[in-house]
């Protein structure tokens, strides 16, 4: 009797199976594909997703610590499908917030009666502002790891709207900000929660200004042109969760969506500088430790921590007989070029180790990412002096993650770093593309 109970719920269940396929053409995809460009003038890494009924592209620059998406509602917002969350509905709920508003020269998106609020912010021009919570359609390519794929949507995709002021200080075209930060109306998680998988996405900004690098949700593989997976070969290391925002505008006793590292000494040339430990740690305050942002182009560091690592590192270029020639805003470190070779993996120069925690956790950085090409003849070391009393003590900018990939599990809370990629043969501008659909 078992054997036919067994039997006949596999034929209802592939009767089911056949009519929601026939009902909805339902593709469920592994992983999403977003491009990103690096603007020339800010420097920002711009992305694009689809938005609104009808679609329209929308260019958002990327704040991979970012609580959400936020989008100017205030200029041009046209779409049938946009909803105004409502106060204490479950939307709210997951965005944290607590907030509930009325607005008096509406209705119109980004302002209605009795809806939640939120607090979107510009981490550029360091401004925050409140912002109706609301939801639309979204729509972006899906991915098998090499190609993009058919386009999926995402029919209530929740975001902030934000008043055209807030734009200010954001690259020229872009309409809005893309937060991939840990919050659960984050970019990852609602795309992990919309498509079933798992709370993870990869990361692979290029160096050029001219070719797109990438960034995918979902697990790899994350395949670049001449069909290097670059998810093969990662070093992993805990992510911390600091618990204090670092948001511009945020209430008692939320946490940082950002995300934390643990930089436990760094090395150039394989010989460790002194830093105050102190300085390496999340105090429960909130500050001190290390972050990953694309908000700084550059890492920051603070003072104490700047001084040694830019003498180490002048002394070990003169050892190369690398000499120091003045300075070129922003950078007070300087080399020229003369006696600096060129490699595959950029200006031959002294190695910088970011030794993380976790066994083999070494984020090796090469000329590539330490150094800055200012002119023919002048090369910069791509850190820059974070000050006195940081918030954070160190920010690992853009400049020094491009063509690497990094992975950030949010489920097991940890970050997959590859390196530099160009000791592989590919780059992060060499994801291929041309849809194969
Ligand atoms: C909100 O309600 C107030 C009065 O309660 C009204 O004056 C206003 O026009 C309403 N605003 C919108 C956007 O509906
Ligand atoms: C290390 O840094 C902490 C935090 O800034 C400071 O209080 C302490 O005095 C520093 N220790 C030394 C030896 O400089
Ligand atoms: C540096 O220059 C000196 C004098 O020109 C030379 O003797 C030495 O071999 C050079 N060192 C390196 C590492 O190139
Ligand atoms: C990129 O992908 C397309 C579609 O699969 C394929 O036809 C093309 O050959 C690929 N490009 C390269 C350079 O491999």
């Amino acid at each position: 009797m078992a054997s036919s109970y067994s039997l006949q719920l596999f034929i209802t269940s592939l009767f089911l199976i056949i009519s929601i396929s026939i009902g909805q053409p339902s593709f469920r995809p592994d992983a999403l594909i977003l491009p990103v460009r690096k603007d020339a003038s800010t420097l920002q890494y711009v992305t694009v997703i689809n938005q609104r009924t009808p679609l329209v592209p929308v260019n958002l620059v990327v704040h991979l610590g970012g609580q959400f998406l936020w989008v100017d509602c205030e200029s041009n917002y046209v779409s049938s499908s946009y909803r105004a969350v409502r106060c204490r509905s479950a939307q709210c709920s997951l965005a944290g917030s607590t907030s509930c508003g009325d607005c008096f020269n509406g209705p119109r998106p980004g302002c209605n009666n009795n809806t939640c609020g939120v607090f979107p912010d510009n981490p550029f021009s360091r401004t925050a502002t409140s912002g109706e919570l609301a939801e639309d359609v979204v729509s972006v390519q899906s991915t098998d790891g090499s190609n993009p794929g058919p386009v999926v949507t995402v029919p209530r995709f929740i975001f902030s709207c934000a008043p055209t002021f807030l734009l200010s200080g954001l690259a020229s075209g872009a309409t809005g900000l893309a937060g991939l930060g840990r919050a659960r109306i984050g970019f990852p998680s609602q795309f992990a929660s919309a498509f079933s998988f798992r709370r993870k996405f990869a990361v692979c900004l290029s160096s050029s200004t001219s070719s797109n690098g990438v960034i995918i949700f979902g697990d790899g593989p994350y395949r670049f042109l001449p069909g290097i997976d670059a998810s093969a070969t990662l070093r992993f290391t805990p992510l911390f969760i600091n618990p204090v925002s670092t948001a511009g505008t945020f209430t008692q006793g939320e946490r940082s969506t950002e995300y934390f590292i643990r930089v436990n000494t760094i090395r150039i040339n394989n010989n460790p500088i002194t830093i105050n430990n102190t300085l390496l740690a999340i105090d429960n305050q909130g500050n001190g430790g290390t972050k990953i942002s694309t908000v700084n182009s550059y890492t920051l560091l603070e003072t104490s921590i700047y001084r040694a690592f830019s003498s180490a590192y002048i002394r070990e270029a003169a050892s190369r007989n690398i000499s120091r020639v003045a300075g070129i805003a922003p950078f007070d470190v300087c080399f020229s070029s003369e006696n600096v070779g060129s490699t595959r993996v950029g200006p031959a120069v002294p190695y910088i180790d970011l030794v993380l925690q976790g066994q083999d956790a070494v984020w090796t950085i090469t000329g590539s990412n330490s150094m800055v090409q200012v002119n023919d003849n002048v090369l910069c070391l791509g850190f820059l002096d974070g000050g006195l009393n940081p918030r954070t003590s160190i920010v690992i900018g853009g400049y020094q993650f491009e063509d690497n990939l990094l992975q950030f599990d949010l489920a097991a809370s940890r970050l997959g770093f590859s390196s530099t990629l160009l000791g592989r043969q590919t780059t992060c501008a060499n994801f291929n593309f041309t849809s194969n659909v």
